[in-house]
């Protein structure tokens, strides 16, 4: 078991109705919000007015329109602006993960002289942010209990993940019932996107037995309550569960004593949603079972057998390989039984540039340190045979 230093100061308010204590939570941060969302959803489902009624008193400056794999121009820069004019003592994110990560670098480069790039891009380390503030709205990325946020560049094909201790948010506000609305495709990626937090943290050479048995639990149950919100999108119990379950999936209380893992689906999914903005859950679900066809050898075999029998309850009697192969085949089959499409072509990317995209990343994400290391020439095979 390797050595471990680890805090998440979140406070984690769960279950119907919480949103009510909205008021009392942020009168300890101050009166000047910034209120960040995203395309509309929030308007849709009740939220946004509901946050108004609440707050009403308090002095609201808002920020809409952060997309999807969030923009550093014009969300972040906009936001930073906003910020420093308005004197803003609080960041208050409404929306899924990619609102929630772009007011975590908001909040940051508020607090910074110089361009925000500057710490998204870990050329300087912050030395403080604003309190941040959530009522997250999709199941997925785990960003509510995270001091993580993904980050885009468009004009140079970046998408970054800035890791900072300051950028976790103080207070996670989680009511399920918002998650309701959430389409398919969105809860698909976000079932997804949680269990591949999850195999990146489990396909790792030193870990405990506690931690994999977390980790065997946290994929069964988005699995089976993934397929009950599919099925009934107001399943309060199913979405519930799975709520919770994507919130602990990237906080690192998975791998507490585990060896590193490299997070090699996400360096690879970063780099594919960078160059062709594509749906996040989407590509990992298209990558992982690529990526686990590519590493399995001797010297990993032993992970995918335990990951069959524990997750998909393959017969233990039968030949390693051959569980082996089923768990990956398994794999494969849920994804698409979830309708994620399963080629990269399917989501508008061909052979054209994968190499550059190989060389981007075999730069940038260090996965020649990953638990199974990735050359470049390793990069654009997997990429090549998730077409
Ligand atoms: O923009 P609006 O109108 O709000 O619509 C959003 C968006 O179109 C919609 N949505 C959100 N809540 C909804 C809803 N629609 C109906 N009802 C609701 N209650 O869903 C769409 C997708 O939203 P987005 O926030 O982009 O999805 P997600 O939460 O999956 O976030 C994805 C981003 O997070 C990053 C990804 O790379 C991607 O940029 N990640 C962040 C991580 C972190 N901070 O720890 C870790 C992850 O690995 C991931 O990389
Ligand atoms: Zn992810």
């Amino acid at each position: 078991m390797q050595n471990f230093d680890y805090m998440t100061p979140t406070r984690l308010i769960f279950g119907k109705g919480v949103v009510e204590k909205l008021p009392q939570v942020m009168a300890q941060f101050g009166n000047r919000i910034l209120l960040t969302y995203g395309g509309g959803s929030i308007k849709k489902i009740g939220l946004y007015q509901k946050v108004h009624e609440l707050l009403r008193g308090c002095e609201i400056v808002e920020l809409s329109g952060i997309q999807p794999n969030p923009k550093y121009d014009p969300s972040v820069l906009e936001g930073v602006r906003l910020c420093k004019e308005h004197k803003i003592d609080v960041i208050l994110s409404v929306g899924g993960g990619s609102v929630l990560d772009c007011s975590k670098a908001i909040a940051a480069g508020a607090c910074y002289d110089g361009d925000p790039w500057d710490l998204i891009s870990y050329k300087v380390k912050a030395q403080a942010a604003l309190p941040i503030v959530d009522i997250i709205t999709l199941a997925a990325t785990g960003s509510e209990y995270d001091c993580g946020g993904v980050i885009s560049r468009t004009e140079t094909n970046d998408k970054i993940g800035y890791i900072d201790r300051h950028l976790f948010p103080l207070v996670s506000f989680l009511d399920p019932t918002y998650t309701f609305t959430v389409n398919r495709k969105q809860t698909a990626a976000g079932i997804a996107d949680a269990m591949n937090h999850t195999m990146e943290q489990y396909f790792v050479e030193d870990a405990t037995l506690l931690n994999d048995g977390f980790c065997e639990s946290m994929l069964r149950s988005l699995m089976v309550n993934g397929r009950k919100c599919l099925e009934n999108p107001e399943d309060y119990t199913a979405r519930a569960e799975m709520m919770l379950a994507c919130t602990y999936g990237c906080n690192g209380i998975l791998a507490l004593g585990n060896s590193p893992s490299g997070w090699p689906c996400h360096g690879i999914e970063h780099a594919l949603s960078a160059y062709y903005d594509i749906t996040h859950g989407e590509g990992l679900a298209i990558i992982t079972p690529r990526w686990m066809q590519h590493i399995l050898n001797e010297r990993t075999l032993s992970r995918f057998v335990k990951y069959g029998i524990n997750v998909f309850g393959i017969d233990a009697s039968l030949d390693k390989w051959e569980i082996a192969s089923k768990a990956i085949e398994e794999t494969y089959k849920f994804f698409e039984s979830i309708g994620i499409p399963m080629h990269l072509r399917e989501v508008g990317i061909d052979e054209s540039r994968i190499g550059e995209m190989a060389h981007h990343i075999a730069v940038n994400e260090g996965l020649e340190n990953a638990y199974a290391p990735l050359t470049e020439k390793d990069i654009a095979e997997i990429i090549t045979a998730s077409l």
